[in-house]
């Protein structure tokens, strides 16, 4: 008996230990920070546990947890939700209800999730798309692009850009009421990326007639080719997104193979014919030196994989590694930062990169952030945050769309 509460004794510590992360003083609401941390470190730890012992891979586990979270298409007072298909893709609608004089704005809203998790259908998710159409009297197309493992890039990035050009057709515009001249690409996270990439696509190509207006990047993530930014060194062990886990998940969005991991954590994944572009990401010049402190810049060490992965290098998976002529096409562009944020330099070297350009950015930096604090907006796991990044993000569109 006393051997087995030992021994219960030391699992229940080493647990704690393992999922407790210290949260900064400034954040608020600490204790629901901490306990939504800790929820997900607990996930985490499941899921690693089932892949070690064989029952199912990690992110299946991780996947069939958002799955439970998946809303159904329920209209309300003020709004109409369709679940449809432009083409083959997936896409849930939201359409005013009330009578409009004029043509609606729109905004196409690609979901965050590591490439791997989620859908525009999760209560968070649901929840922003239809305030949007609701507080700004506007159509709002939520994406469910396919994901990985299954479907490896550029999958995800192919239905972003079918499923936006689809939705600019004139006969599409003018079948939902659509105003072309003033629609936005937004997204969260690694839908911060796709929403990113479809837009330079969408800017770049002269066959596509309708422009976007402008584009929203909530604490996106543009580009895996340095894995050490000082970002990534301060929030190692991070707030649910912890440096190991963010690599295991993006190494998923490219192959199954295990190598890509293992040097990405070692930062290095790339091949000697990368070195061009790592000016693109070149924190000690394209980070405020408030983010620089004293972290010591790097050269990449470069040619140490034997495996070849080009979409590593390729802009529609990091669109950081877009060139200048292809920034000069870019829209009025808002983003937003979190300090806690393992991806926190990848939007601000961004902000940089377009305004090295000539494009206007407007850029907020939220001090007590953390990452993916959108998906804590309904009961019972809502934080003040994520409502006050929405307020953020949809004041802007309202303002600017
Ligand atoms: C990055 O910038 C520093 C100057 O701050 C420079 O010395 C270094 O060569 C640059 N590296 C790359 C790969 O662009
Ligand atoms: C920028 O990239 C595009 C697409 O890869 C390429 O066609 C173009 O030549 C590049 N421009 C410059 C100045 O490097």
């Amino acid at each position: 008996m006393g051997f087995k509460t030992l021994c219960l004794g030391m699992l229940c510590v080493f647990f704690l230990s393992h999922i407790y992360t210290p949260i900064p003083d400034n954040i608020e609401e600490s204790w629901k920070v901490m306990a939504l941390d800790a929820i997900a470190k607990t996930f985490t730890f499941m899921g690693i546990c089932f892949e070690n012992i064989g029952i199912m891979r990690y992110e299946e586990f991780i996947s069939i947890i958002f799955m439970m979270d998946y809303t159904k298409p329920l209209p309300d007072e003020y709004i109409t939700v369709i679940d449809t298909a432009f083409l083959d893709i997936p896409v849930r609608l939201y359409l005013p209800r009330r009578k409009s004089e004029t043509l609606r704005r729109a905004i196409i809203y690609m979901h965050g999730g590591a490439f791997c998790f989620g859908s525009c259908k999760q209560t968070a998710f649901d929840f922003l798309n239809r305030w949007t159409a609701n507080k700004l009297d506007a159509v709002v197309v939520g994406v469910d692009y396919r994901l990985a493992p299954q479907h490896h890039f550029p999958a995800q990035f192919e239905d972003g850009i079918t499923a936006v050009k689809f939705f600019l057709q004139d006969k599409i515009l003018s079948k939902y009421g659509v105003d072309p001249s003033r629609i936005c690409i937004s997204g969260d996270s690694s839908g911060g990326a796709l929403a990113a990439a479809v837009t330079q696509q969408v800017q770049n190509d002269p066959e596509i007639k309708h422009k976007i207006k402008i584009q929203a990047l909530l604490y996106p993530g543009l580009q895996m080719i340095d894995t050490y930014l000082p970002a990534h060194r301060e929030n190692e062990h991070g707030i649910v997104l912890t440096r190991d886990i963010t690599i295991k998940l993006v190494s998923l969005y490219f192959t199954k193979d295990e190598a890509l991991p293992e040097a990405m954590r070692k930062n290095q994944h790339m091949p000697v014919e990368s070195r061009h572009l790592f000016k693109f990401v070149n924190w000690s010049t394209l980070l405020p030196e408030k983010f620089r402190k004293d972290h010591v810049y790097t050269e990449p060490i470069l040619g140490r994989s034997a495996y070849s992965f080009p979409a590593l290098m390729d802009y529609r998976a990091s669109p950081l590694l877009a060139n200048d002529s292809q920034l000069q096409n870019l829209p009025l562009t808002y983003i937003l930062t979190c300090q806690y944020d393992i991806l926190r330099d990848d939007g601000l070297m961004y902000v940089s990169r377009l305004r090295n350009v000539g494009i206007q950015v407007a850029h907020e930096h939220i001090e007590d952030g953390i990452h993916g604090a959108l998906s804590y907006m309904t009961a019972p796991f809502y934080l003040h945050l994520g409502l006050r990044i929405k307020d953020m993000y949809t004041g802007w569109l309202d303002k600017n769309l």
